[in-house]
């Protein structure tokens, strides 16, 4: 082959760009593939019978496909638990506490000193129902003191992830928790302060 032969190939080539023919019945490309006009395609096909050219990439409705398609909502575990039943609240609130607040307080709820406030022994410091639920749902800042130790974080707040059943669930079982005792909270103590 010649050098002439070559620099024209190589010439041809960049004026077309890439270019392959399909191998598919015309009806169906012509169907799936922006036909002609899509100056910007990155990859044509090209028929070899009409020369007609198509864009290799297919055509996705993105309108109802990926943007106005309803989601499932997210499955409620909450939906089936009797609020009443103690044993319930208890197991929910472990689960809650496992993969929410475990991560800063530990999984023996006596958090990290000069950190993460222990929760273990902390019934002084969150108080009542109301007062632990206000805590769980706001977060918390700021300079405080729990057993004698000064902690100066901030704890973000839970309410947004969390609903009424969860937070009571995991008050409840943070006050009943590793020789705590301090009673319950209730999801209408959490309404109450939302
Ligand atoms: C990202 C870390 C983090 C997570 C997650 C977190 N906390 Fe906290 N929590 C803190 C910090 C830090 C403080 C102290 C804030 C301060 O110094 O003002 C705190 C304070 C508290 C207090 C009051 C202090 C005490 O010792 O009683 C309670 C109650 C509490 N958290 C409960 C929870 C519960 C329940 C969860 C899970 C739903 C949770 N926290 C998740 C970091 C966290």
């Amino acid at each position: 082959m010649n050098r002439f032969l070559l620099l024209t190939l190589a010439g041809s080539m960049l004026l077309t760009g890439c270019q392959r023919s399909y191998g598919r019945e015309d009806a169906a490309v012509a169907k799936n593939y922006p036909h002609q006009r899509e100056a910007t395609c990155p990859s044509w096909l090209v028929s070899h019978k009409t020369g007609q050219r198509y864009c290799a990439s297919p055509k996705v409705d993105l309108t109802y496909e990926m943007i106005s398609k309803p989601q499932a909502p997210a499955a409620d575990r909450t939906a089936d638990i009797d609020v009443n039943d103690k044993a319930q609240m208890m197991a929910l609130g472990e689960e809650v506490y496992g993969e929410v607040c475990a991560a800063c307080h530990q999984a023996n709820g006596e958090g990290v000193a000069g950190t993460f406030p222990p929760l273990k022994g902390a019934g002084s410091y969150y108080g009542d129902a109301q007062n632990h639920a206000k805590i769980i749902v706001n977060g918390l800042n700021g300079e405080i003191v729990v057993n004698g130790v000064t902690y100066n974080g901030a704890m973000p707040p839970q309410g947004g992830m969390l609903n009424d059943i969860e937070i009571a669930a995991v008050a409840t079982y943070e006050r009943n928790s590793w020789g705590n005792a301090d009673g319950d909270v209730t999801p209408e103590d959490v309404a109450a302060i939302r």
